[in-house]
């Protein structure tokens, strides 16, 4: 597989201005702005209906935009769609397969509609069955594959044309854990290629791990496009430490509650989320192990509370869906 063209370290992939998109009457889009930074692995985050799928659509020229602009790598969607087509894959969220064909076949049939040669095929087909570990099942029937491994050919398919950025529409939906993860080191794998990845997905904790970029939509609107990292580290009022203690947390949590500087205490899966107003005169991180230790508590764990990505979704969305 080539190598994508070197894109300048700050030119985004992709960018969203004023895009507004209606569906007759009804406003999907309401305004949407947001950059895909080049080489990045983006999720793309909202409830049902929020226009994630709608979105997708226009990056990839299946819909036309109404107002605003869309660009790929600095080419308009709009006018210079065949271009666009050639850079980009989109897998979308709900894709038929040809069933009676061989995974082989059917990589083949795409390979073949980009216009490649036929020794082309044979080597591109090769490279991307090896990627997606499909090399082993090239000539069973798709009807016959589960539904990860379907996944998997669906994804071949999108890389036959060797795509510098690929729109993946819920990949993960539907796979077991295991297929998930290997989907995910896959799309790693795809990332350290130099391939920009857009990743919708509603499986929060996994974009955590996996993007390094992320865009949340809510009802046609943007609610937030930045750095992975800086949603987790977004704190509410107190910086929050997560204190593990050696047994059980029967009552703890009140008697930590009393102490003085901590604001407000949660139980978390075995451990307690502090919230914690420093006063240099009362506290600082030893004052509060102090505090534990003071109640007979054996802390085996003391870390700075990421808040979790689940939470900043639920912050920055609305109730219901649309
Ligand atoms: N072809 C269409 N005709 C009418 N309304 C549509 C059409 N496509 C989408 N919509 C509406 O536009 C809104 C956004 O839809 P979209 O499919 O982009 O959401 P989504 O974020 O992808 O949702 P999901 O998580 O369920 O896939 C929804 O309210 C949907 O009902
Ligand atoms: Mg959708």
């Amino acid at each position: 597989m080539t190598q994508p063209t070197k894109q300048a370290a700050t030119e985004p992939a992709v960018v969203l201005r004023g895009v507004q998109y209606s569906f007759r009457k009804f406003k999907a889009l309401v305004d949407i702005n947001f950059d895909v930074p080049a080489q990045s692995l983006h999720g793309f985050v909202g409830p049902n209906g929020a226009g994630k799928t709608t979105v997708l659509k226009l990056i990839c020229t299946l819909l036309k935009p109404q107002t605003g602009k869309v660009q790929v790598f600095g080419k308009d969607v709009a006018t210079d769609y065949l271009e666009v087509r050639r850079r980009l894959g989109f897998m979308p969220d709900h894709f038929s397969m040809y069933r009676q064909m061989t995974v082989y076949e059917y990589l083949d049939f795409f390979a073949a509609a980009y216009g490649l040669s036929l020794a082309t095929r044979t080597k591109v087909l090769d490279e991307v069955l090896e990627l997606t570990d499909m090399g082993g099942r090239r000539g069973d029937l798709i009807n016959g594959l589960s539904r990860g491994m379907q996944q998997r050919v669906g994804l071949a398919r999108v890389l036959v044309n060797d795509p510098d950025i690929l729109l993946l529409d819920e990949p993960a939906s539907g796979l077991d854990p295991r297929a998930r993860i290997e989907l995910m080191d896959v799309l790693r794998a795809l990332r350290g290629m130099g391939k920009t990845i857009i990743i919708s997905s509603h499986i929060l904790s996994e974009l955590a791990e996996l993007c390094d970029s992320v865009t949340i939509i809510d009802r046609g609107t943007i609610k937030y496009c930045g750095a992975m990292q800086s949603l987790l580290d977004h704190q509410t009022d107190f910086p929050t430490f997560r204190l593990t203690p050696a047994g059980p947390l029967n009552g703890l949590a009140e008697k930590l509650g009393a102490s003085p500087g901590i604001v407000s205490v949660e139980n978390v899966e075995g451990s307690l989320d502090l919230s914690i107003s420093f006063d240099p005169e009362i506290l600082d991180t030893n004052g509060v192990l102090k505090a534990a230790m003071d109640l007979g508590i054996t802390v085996t764990g003391f870390s700075r509370a990421q808040r979790h990505l689940n939470q900043a979704f639920m912050d920055l969305t609305e109730k219901g869906v649309r």
